[in-house]
């Protein structure tokens, strides 16, 4: 979508965990770049972020990573439209960090700045390689921080059909990689080395929710994990590591995979789309592409460097946001734990509850 027939080039900026990235994307869908610094390294040697050191590196790391972006694109800041930055949920420190810069960058070069919710940021990840794709659709969101069911309805609108009651389905990887020796990040590892285990070497349980069939919670599939691996290590055995991990994976997946699939028929959408970290696990894009073929559903998922944090997926949020009429102050602020479809007092237009 244009505005007067000129293309909207969005400089977004995302510091919400452990990677510091920067992109430049015209007119929503279109990456000119995406340039994420990860700091995978530093945190692996604590076995998980620490939250002090992130901040610390998204502040020597920022500016250059712009500059990236910009040199990429082959653009400079005059070309830039509006700055979009993630505030929410995250990191405090962490998201200080690229909010300050964000409302640095708006004030000296007088450019509009959007704040970007980093869930809504997930979502839209779905919109720019899919670039026929629109709301309304299922969205299934499984990232470190976050496991939502939702209803979208248009852009950023949505509706939580779901939640985690408990961990979030990648942090239950994390959990479990560690506690079976894999380290961090867990996801990925899990993923790989489940290719060579057998998925039904061990039945994990899925919880059910009585009074929230949507919901989920993995603390109890944890819990079970840890328990057999327990079991192991006091009869002196080895752990089966591969064997685990498919048979973990397989439950979290057909418990995403079942919920996601009767929400679609019950609230009869026709697409469904996932997002988040997690939707980059190969054994949840198979089973779930298998699910939406059986029932006639279209399915769509971002590339796995699209589902994992990246600042793409922020521009591309705020440009819808941009073209709403959203406009955030100087007085943005960072809000760690900020509700998905809530906006800041003080966004002058397309503010919603
Ligand atoms: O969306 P994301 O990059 O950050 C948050 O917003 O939380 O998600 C990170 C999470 C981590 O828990 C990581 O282990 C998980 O996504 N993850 C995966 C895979 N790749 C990343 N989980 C399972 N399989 C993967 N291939
Ligand atoms: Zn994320």
């Amino acid at each position: 979508m244009k505005e007067n027939n000129k293309d909207i080039l969005i400089l977004g900026i995302e510091s919400s965990c452990d990677e510091t990235a920067a992109a430049v994307v015209k007119n929503g869908r279109q990456v000119l770049s995406s340039i994420i610094s990860s700091q995978i390294e530093i945190h692996t040697q604590y076995g998980g972020v620490v939250p002090e050191i992130a901040s610390r590196k998204h502040i020597e790391n920022i500016d250059e990573v712009i500059e990236n972006a910009l040199v990429k694109a082959g653009v400079t800041f005059d070309d830039i439209d509006a700055i979009a930055v993630t505030y929410g949920p995250g990191l405090i420190g962490a998201l200080l960090v690229g909010v300050a810069e964000a409302k640095a960058l708006a004030y000296a070069l007088n450019k509009p700045l959007v704040g970007v919710h980093h869930i809504e940021g997930h979502v839209s990840a779905n919109y720019i390689e899919n670039t026929e794709f629109e709301p309304p659709f299922l969205c299934m969101i499984v990232s470190g921080g976050h496991t939502h069911l939702v209803r979208v309805s248009d852009y950023g609108k949505y509706e939580i059909v779901g939640r985690t009651r408990d961990d979030a389905a990648g942090e239950a990887f994390d959990k479990v990689a560690r506690a079976i020796g894999l380290g961090y990040p867990g996801g990925p590892k899990i993923d790989a080395v489940s290719k060579e285990g057998d998925d039904k070497a061990y039945v994990f349980p899925q919880a059910k929710i009585e009074d929230a069939p949507y919901d989920f919670s993995f603390s109890g599939v944890k819990s079970a994990v840890l328990n057999v691996i327990n079991g192991l290590k006091m009869k002196g055995e080895e752990i089966d590591v591969a064997n685990i991990a498919a048979s973990f994976q397989k439950s979290v997946v057909d418990v995403i995979v079942d919920h996601t699939i009767k929400a679609a028929m019950e609230f009869g959408y026709d697409k469904v789309a996932l997002a988040g970290g997690v939707a980059a696990n190969s054994c949840l894009r198979e089973t779930m592409k298998k699910a939406c073929e059986e029932k006639g559903l279209t399915l769509c998922y971002p590339s796995p460097i699209l589902c994992t944090d990246n600042a793409a997926m922020i521009a591309c949020a705020g440009y819808y946001e941009y073209i709403n009429g959203t406009r955030h102050g100087l007085d943005l602020n960072a809000v760690a734990n900020l509700k998905i479809g809530t906006r800041l007092e003080g966004a002058k237009k397309g503010e919603k509850a």
